[in-house]
């Protein structure tokens, strides 16, 4: 796991975009994995601002909520709709159907377009309980596209979006870690106090089904970028007297986790 600290979040949207970008002119033919929630918006923005030709690429969302319509405010597809679905030239996109009462016939289905469709690249954002989609603690990681039931931590996190909690949908469609891990690169992107807690449990705890974005740390190619305020409870980052804004980075690997000090292979980012 690389892991990248810089100033605040219109640096890390920056840096992320381009990491994406050089992804999508890698190849001829391409799949990303995208994610919702606050945290990507400002890479759909630039996406949105700058346009480029993505008539190559396939994408897979990791969630969306049981019980919303796709054309729905709140729903996930609507958010991709809005956000960047509507505003670029997208070969094929794809996210489970909220709507769909038989839950072993989405969840067959989701997994087989994510067998035909293994993700280049993985967006990922965190919650503040450290899930990953809609992964929450505890989770096996051994599951594929399955219905999961949401804490109370993540309603309230997501009632800011709803006008009133009780209309937070307490289900949703995830992707599982299984397939999560199956992607040949993941980024993870953490801004802000709220994030502090997991980010440092997932870099520096162990890997546990308790903390679901800790398994990353058994992933070949992760990086993660998070701004001053989302690393502030790292040892590292605490320990240095200046701050590690601006490029703090280690390499961070399986439950023993060691910081080499050094700019690891972030795949972009430096
Ligand atoms: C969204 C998703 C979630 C979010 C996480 C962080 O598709 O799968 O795991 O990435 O809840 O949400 P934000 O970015 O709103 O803080």
């Amino acid at each position: 796991m690389s892991l990248y600290v810089v100033s605040d979040k219109e640096e890390l949207t920056k840096l992320a975009y381009h990491m994406i970008l050089g992804v999508i002119h890698s190849k001829k033919e391409v799949t990303l994995g995208l994610a919702t929630g606050s945290s990507p918006e400002g890479i759909y923005e630039m996406f949105r601002k700058s346009r480029p030709d993505v008539s190559h690429v396939t994408t897979v969302n990791l969630d969306e909520y049981i019980g919303l319509p796709a054309d729905h405010e709140q729903s996930y597809a609507y958010f991709m709709k809005t956000q960047l679905f509507d505003h670029l030239n997208f070969k094929e996109t794809h996210i489970p159907d909220g709507m769909n009462p038989d839950h072993e016939a989405e969840c067959a289905r989701y997994d087989a377009i994510l067998a035909a469709n293994v993700p280049d690249l993985q967006l990922l954002g965190i919650g503040n309980n450290g899930h990953i989609a809609f992964n929450e603690p505890v989770t096996d990681f051994e599951l594929r596209t399955h219905v999961e039931e949401l804490t109370q931590d993540t309603i309230d996190a997501n009632s800011r979006f709803f006008e009133t909690p009780d209309e937070v949908p307490t289900s949703a469609y995830t992707m599982g870690i299984k397939s999560i891990m199956e992607a040949e690169q993941i980024l993870l992107i953490a801004m802000g106090t709220s994030k502090a807690e997991a980010i440092k449990a997932m870099v520096e705890g162990p890997v546990t089904e308790a903390m679901p974005a800790s398994i990353l740390k058994n992933h070949p190619n992760v990086t993660v970028l998070v701004d001053r305020e989302a690393a502030s409870l790292l040892e590292a980052v605490q320990n240095s007297s200046g701050g590690c804004g601006g490029g703090c980075c280690g390499d961070h690997h399986g439950s023993d986790n060691h910081s080499s000090g050094g700019c690891g292979s972030g795949g972009g980012c430096g």
